[in-house]
């Protein structure tokens, strides 16, 4: 593929390809390794036109890891500011060569238009409620490192579905896999139409979580809502908030999982996120920049080969 713009179009031969490249990212100490010249010579802009910890520190540390020259581009300083809109601004950045254009915005849709405009290889690092195809990934890497499989496991998500890019491409990747998927959360929070992946869908934690392999939770997207029902905090967590009690609902073994930002006390018990024996939330992180150097090795390859066709069709 040229560009990973969802998990929608993969085919599941392609997630386990990029899943078995980020696994040769690893060390047995779950450390990602330092240093590699798949990017060497090529360049990797950054563009966050919303607020990210996780994705943007482990794109800029994945290609740095992979010897690309990382540029961030900082939105609130840039021309965005004075009415430049994202088309131009891509455009304007597309006119310096970069290889790899990395790119996180608030409308769903975006950053699929924005690459049918440039030369190189586009990246969707989350757009607005529609995918956040590296999350999923990352996802299915920590579960089947911590399973053993990424097939025929019942995954729980839990919270904020209605608003959720990490959702929607989790249950499409999930799907895809072939495992079981459950939703739950309030039915104010859940999008209309799920049933069509495949899903079932619960609005009580308990009878949802019954027999899970994999706990997935999510925060509640205030900035997303716009203007529809927001539950209040302490209502929420006692019937949505993933505590020790909920938790007891599911296998023995499940294992938690949470994209981040996490508000504790919200969606989960902060006891329960630092727990070790359950939570995976650090090693989610760790996976984070391991799947982002896959998903970037595997795209340089495809712009080389690519760029070599165009070149020997031109003698
Ligand atoms: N999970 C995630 O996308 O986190 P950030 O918003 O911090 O990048």
């Amino acid at each position: 593929a040229r560009h990973l713009l969802g998990i929608e179009p993969l085919h599941p031969s392609e997630i386990t390809t990029l899943l078995d490249l980020a696994d040769t990212y690893v060390d047995l100490n779950r450390r990602t390794i330092k240093h590699s010249d798949a990017l060497a010579g090529m360049t990797q802009i950054n563009m966050f036109f919303e607020n990210s910890t996780r994705t943007q520190a482990s794109f800029e540390l994945a290609g740095k890891r992979l010897g690309a020259d990382v540029m961030n581009m900082s939105v609130a300083q840039s021309s965005v500011k004075k009415g430049e809109t994202l088309i131009d601004t891509a455009m304007t950045l597309n006119a310096m060569h970069p290889d790899l254009l990395v790119v996180r915005h608030p409308n769903s849709g975006a950053v699929n238009q924005l690459a049918e405009k440039v030369n190189c290889a586009v990246l969707n690092a989350g757009d607005g409620k529609h995918e956040h195809p590296t999350q999923a990934l990352l996802d299915a890497l920590t579960i089947r490192r911590a399973k053993g499989r990424l097939h025929r496991l019942t995954v729980a998500i839990c919270g904020d579905i209605a608003h959720s890019r990490v959702a929607r491409s989790n249950l499409i990747l999930l799907g895809k896999m072939e495992n079981r998927v459950r939703l739950i959360g309030p039915p104010t929070l859940m999008p209309a139409g799920v049933a069509e992946f495949g899903c079932e869908v619960y609005d009580d934690m308990k009878a949802g979580l019954e027999g899970a392999d994999v706990v997935m939770m999510l925060r509640l997207q205030k900035e997303r809502m716009d203007g529809a029902f927001i539950p209040s905090e302490r209502e929420y967590y006692h019937r949505y908030g993933l505590d020790a009690e909920k938790l007891a609902f599911a296998k023995e073994d499940a294992i938690v999982m949470h994209p981040g930002p996490m508000n504790r006390g919200v969606e989960i018990d902060g006891t329960l996120a630092d727990d070790i024996n359950r939570s995976v939330i650090q090693e989610q992180v760790e996976m984070g920049v391991a799947v982002r150097m896959a998903a970037m090795d595997l795209l340089a390859r495809n712009l080389k080969a690519r760029r070599g066709a165009e070149a020997a069709g031109e003698h």
